[in-house]
């Protein structure tokens, strides 16, 4: 380890995660472009609606997915700023599959991002249509804004197909009735994978795939960010099983302990601790190998695959 001691004394700061370093380059941008956006609503808006959307998009999160687009964007040679609309487009959708996963018919939570779930505080109506309203709008976002930054129509297209996608019934939608209808699961224990694969996975890969495709690159350089996306995000899933199982409320910001209680079909209850921990670690090595290939002398995405198994919350 480097010798963090200066001519000012030793140094207390510990040497940052990944995710930290990911954070400060990319999901700062994202929070200083939500809050312009947050600050001047439509007023063609239902303001209740608005406030509704507003709750669950300010209460916080990792903006893990947003800063992964602006990151595969950069790397593939377009200006974060200039990806800002898609990496919104990502957040809207997200935030939207949270709001209706905690609604009393699927996960039935009431804590959410370290605040009430947005149908403890709106009712269920509202909290329904705030989601609906963030995933339609995601679509639509980004087309215009990303056309008038000046990237190319067909790539902008071609971009927002593959979020829509990833959020539809191949994708998280799909996903979302895998974990919850008892009547489509499979008792193989591998079937986990393809719970996570299409809930959680489809709409991280979306944000790498989605933010590489904006700029001019061949397919060869696309399909290692996919790999690299499922990976990423299969491992992400596994840690969010296990961390149901270890973590607090406070390190969470949402109530853990929940998936058992639900009888879930997760990769702790389908392989045990331990061997969920192996899995992540496992998942993780395959993202972080898919882009070797691009980076041979190493990238903070690799990185942070290894940091994103060893995650507290
Ligand atoms: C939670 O995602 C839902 C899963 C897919 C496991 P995050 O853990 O990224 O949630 P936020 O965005 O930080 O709140
Ligand atoms: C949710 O998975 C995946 C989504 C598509 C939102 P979980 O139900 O495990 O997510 P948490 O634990 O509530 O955040
Ligand atoms: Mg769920
Ligand atoms: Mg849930
Ligand atoms: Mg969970």
């Amino acid at each position: 380890m480097a010798d963090k001691t200066d001519k000012n004394g030793p140094s207390c700061e510990e040497e940052k995660s990944a995710l930290q370093l990911l954070s400060e380059q990319y999901a700062a941008p994202f929070e200083a472009y939500l809050t312009e956006f947050s600050e001047n609503p439509n007023d063609a808006i239902p303001p209740r609606l608005t406030e509704s959307m507003l709750y669950s998009l300010r209460a916080g999160g990792k903006r893990l997915r947003p800063a992964l687009c602006l990151a595969a964007a950069e790397r593939c040679g377009i200006h974060p700023e200039k990806a800002l609309p898609m990496a919104m487009s990502i957040e809207f959708m997200h935030t939207a599959s949270l709001i209706h996963d905690d609604l009393p018919c699927m996960d039935d939570d009431d804590y959410r991002r370290n605040s009430p779930t947005n149908h403890k505080v709106f009712g269920e109506c509202l909290a329904l249509l705030a989601g609906d309203a963030l995933m339609i709008w995601s679509l639509g976002y980004s087309l215009s804004r990303l056309a008038h930054l000046g990237i190319p129509n067909d790539r902008v297209v071609r971009a927002v197909n593959i979020l829509s996608e990833a959020a539809g019934p191949v994708g998280m939608c799909g996903g979302q009735v895998l974990d919850t209808d008892r009547e489509s699961q499979e008792p193989e224990k591998e079937f986990v994978y393809r719970i996570a694969g299409a809930k959680t996975a489809a709409l991280i890969r979306a944000a790498l795939v989605s933010g590489a495709m904006l700029g001019d690159i061949p397919d060869t350089t696309l399909q290692c960010y996919h790999n690299y996306g499922t990976h990423l995000g299969l491992a992400f899933q596994i840690v969010d099983d296990i961390l149901d199982v270890t973590a607090t409320r406070e390190e969470l910001g949402k109530t853990p302990k929940k998936d058992e209680a639900q009888n879930k079909m997760t990769f702790v209850s389908a392989y045990g601790l331990d061997e969920a921990k192996r899995l992540a670690l496992e998942e993780s090595e395959k993202a972080e190998r898919s882009l070797e290939q691009l980076f041979p002398e190493g990238d903070l995405l690799m990185d942070l695959a290894r940091s994103l198994a060893f995650r507290g919350n």
